[in-house]
């Protein structure tokens, strides 16, 4: 039996999905032959509620100099940080002189708008590509792994921080208890600690499958993260659902009785006890629509391409497709190539199944019959630019949170 990562805890795993590759290595024609596989099962704990990956290939074969997800190719990104760090900035940089840290800033999308306010601030971000194109915008920024012994370098040049962020990443990280210990050292007292990942009970509720991949080591809910952090002697104090990432939910940490804490916690967390969140029938309901969701997703493209003959085309080469391609099956026999805008992706192979990634242009130049929505969590942003495609009488294919075509 694994071993839970927060308490240690022994816990049966409830949904395998077989080998799966590394979600971003998006492959050269070259690399076809020599990809890395590992076994996706995910399990929770029920001590700490804590849903997790039972395997974890090492960080080194994420994040690297050539890390495929830019963070900024998103417009409704650029504008969620920027609301956010401008609430941030009102709110929480009243102190003289406020220094802001943030783990896994990316290509800047958030720190830009501390840095265009002349707020003092640093990034902490391992996948070099990346974090070059981030320095390129004027970000202060550290090419490495945030853990407890980086925290306290920070601290010997920049002294505490007001603030730490980080977006989409605390999930990513299996040796988090260094990387909250390293969190509480640097946050002064009276300091909050900020982030967002996409929230289990959007998952559960969507059949939202496609979030698990090698990256996304922690599935959070309210009841997880309070244990987590209590853990270290810190403190949930408030929180705020969000739209973004399919549905993702915002922690506000304190240092252990620093802050009042607002009833919006155990208001959440009382609504996840009551939909059964801390019992197993839940997943195992999960891993049943899950299956669902592959089979009825299979059938519609069959029946689609091979009984009608009509072109499908894949819509955003998404980490999150790398589990639905390879999950279902899905290989050039289905869907012709996925187009993205990212330039690094383009021109390469989607990992596992390998169907190519080309230019948006392919797209548009040709439109398809039918357009299969990998970046469904930007669906607002793309239904609201693709409106010729439509009107070409095109037709979306998505898969969440069930399988069907948009009309
Ligand atoms: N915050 C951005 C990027 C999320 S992708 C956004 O929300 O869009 C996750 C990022 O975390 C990647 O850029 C990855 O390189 C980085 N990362 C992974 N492990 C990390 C660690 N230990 N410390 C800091 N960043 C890390
Ligand atoms: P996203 O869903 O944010 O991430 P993940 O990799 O975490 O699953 O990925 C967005 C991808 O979709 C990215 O490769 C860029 C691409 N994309 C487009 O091609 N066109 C668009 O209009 C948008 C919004 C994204």
């Amino acid at each position: 039996m694994p071993t839970c990562l927060i308490c240690n805890n022994n816990y049966a795993p409830f949904i395998s999905f077989g080998t799966m590759p590394i979600a971003n290595n998006f492959l050269r024609p070259d690399q076809l032959d020599e990809e890395y596989f590992f076994e996706l099962q995910v399990g929770i704990c029920l001590n700490c509620y804590m849903v997790q990956l039972v395997n974890q290939p090492s960080r080194e074969m994420m994040f690297h100099e050539d890390y495929a997800y830019y963070s900024s190719t998103s417009v409704r990104q650029v504008i969620h940080f920027k609301n956010f760090a401008e609430s941030v900035i009102k709110d929480y940089c009243k102190s003289n002189n406020p220094f802001v840290v943030e783990l896994g800033s990316n290509d800047g999308i958030m720190l830009q708008n501390f840095a265009n306010a002349g707020i003092r601030h640093l990034g902490i971000e391992p996948s070099k590509n990346v974090a070059q194109v981030a320095i390129k915008k004027g970000i202060n920024t550290i090419c490495d792994f945030f853990d407890e012994k980086l925290a306290m370098e920070i601290i010997k040049d920049n002294g505490m921080a007001d603030i730490i962020q980080a977006a989409n990443v605390l999930c990513h990280i299996p040796y988090i208890h260094s990387v909250i210990e390293g969190i509480k050292t640097l946050l002064k007292p009276d300091g909050f600690f900020i982030f967002e990942d996409p929230y289990m009970v959007d998952i559960l509720e969507k059949t939202s499958y496609d979030q698990i991949y090698d990256e996304h080591v922690f599935y959070f809910s309210i009841s997880s993260v309070k244990f987590l952090f209590e853990q270290h002697n810190m403190e949930l104090v408030d929180i705020k659902p969000l739209k973004v990432h399919g549905g993702s939910m915002r922690y506000f940490i304190a240092h252990k009785c620093k802050k009042s804490v607002s009833s919006r916690v155990k208001e959440q967390s009382d609504k996840e006890s009551g939909m059964g969140l801390h019992s197993q029938t839940i997943y195992n309901n999960f891993k049943q629509n899950v299956e669902k969701s592959k089979s009825d997703l299979i059938q519609l493209l069959k029946y689609v391409h091979l009984e009608q003959g009509k072109r499908i085309v894949g819509y955003g080469a998404t980490s999150k497709s790398t589990t639905i391609t390879n999950y279902c099956g899905i290989n050039t026999s289905l869907v012709e190539f996925i187009c993205d805008t990212t330039p690094s992706k383009q021109g390469k192979f989607n990992p596992g199944t390998h169907i190519p990634v080309k230019p948006y242009h392919e797209f548009s130049d040709n439109y398809p019959d039918y357009a299969l929505l990998f970046a469904w969590n930007h669906a607002e942003e793309i239904m609201a630019k693709e409106g010729k495609f439509h009107e070409s009488g095109g037709k979306w294919i998505t898969y969440v949170p069930k399988v069907q075509v948009l009309e």
